[in-house]
């Protein structure tokens, strides 16, 4: 049986670039993995004062967290940050107070950007959000992929050699850390 990978694309764009690396990954994927890539859409904003009678989409995203074994984040960088929507779906997972959705579940990060410094700074403020609300972080290898603008065809099939190489490096290296981290 394989373990089940929530995958989360971080942009609400229907061309974005994270959900056609998140595709890429899932085909990618070992088959200890079965990755369901999943955008930010329809994940209401948060508000404290919605905490004691939540919001349909915010019960059905924590218990679709809840019932993987493991959570992986492509996120582009918007502003040297992740975009707004990813932040509100990873507030949304992490209440309430002490009962995050993610916690004990094994994470990986992948930053992309078709700029030159791949997103570092997004994988960056992640590594910062994550930790007092998941499960490990899968730390090595880093993977910030930079240049992304080049790498699908027009029916956003992967087609950038190096870029694939990577990707099979680091979705290889997560399954493992994925199979040591199950609770
Ligand atoms: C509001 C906004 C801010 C952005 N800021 C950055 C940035 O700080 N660094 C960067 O490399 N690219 C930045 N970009 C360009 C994004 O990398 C690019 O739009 C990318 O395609 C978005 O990811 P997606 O294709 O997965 O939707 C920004 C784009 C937007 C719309």
């Amino acid at each position: 049986m394989a373990y089940n990978i929530v995958t989360i694309a971080g942009s609400l764009r229907k061309d974005g670039f994270s959900l056609k690396i998140a595709n890429a990954l899932a085909k990618l994927a070992p088959g200890s993995l079965k990755l369901e890539v999943i955008t930010p859409a329809g994940i209401s904003f948060f508000n404290q004062d919605l905490e004691g009678a939540p919001p349909a989409d915010w019960l059905a995203f924590r218990e679709k967290l809840q019932k993987s074994n493991g959570v992986l984040f492509v996120t582009p960088e918007y502003n040297r940050s992740i975009p707004g929507a990813l932040k509100n779906a990873i507030d949304v997972a992490s209440r309430p107070y002490g009962k995050s959705s993610l916690l004990g579940k094994p994470v990986g990060i992948i930053s992309n950007s078709p700029g030159p410094l791949g997103g570092v700074s997004a994988a960056k403020h992640l590594q910062n959000i994550l930790p007092g609300i998941s499960g490990p972080v899968l730390q090595q290898p880093e993977i910030y992929l930079n240049g992304v603008g080049d790498a699908f065809d027009a029916d956003g099939n992967l087609t950038k050699d190096s870029l694939k190489t990577v990707l099979q490096q680091y979705i290889d290296a997560f399954a493992a850390h994925v199979a040591k981290n199950q609770g």
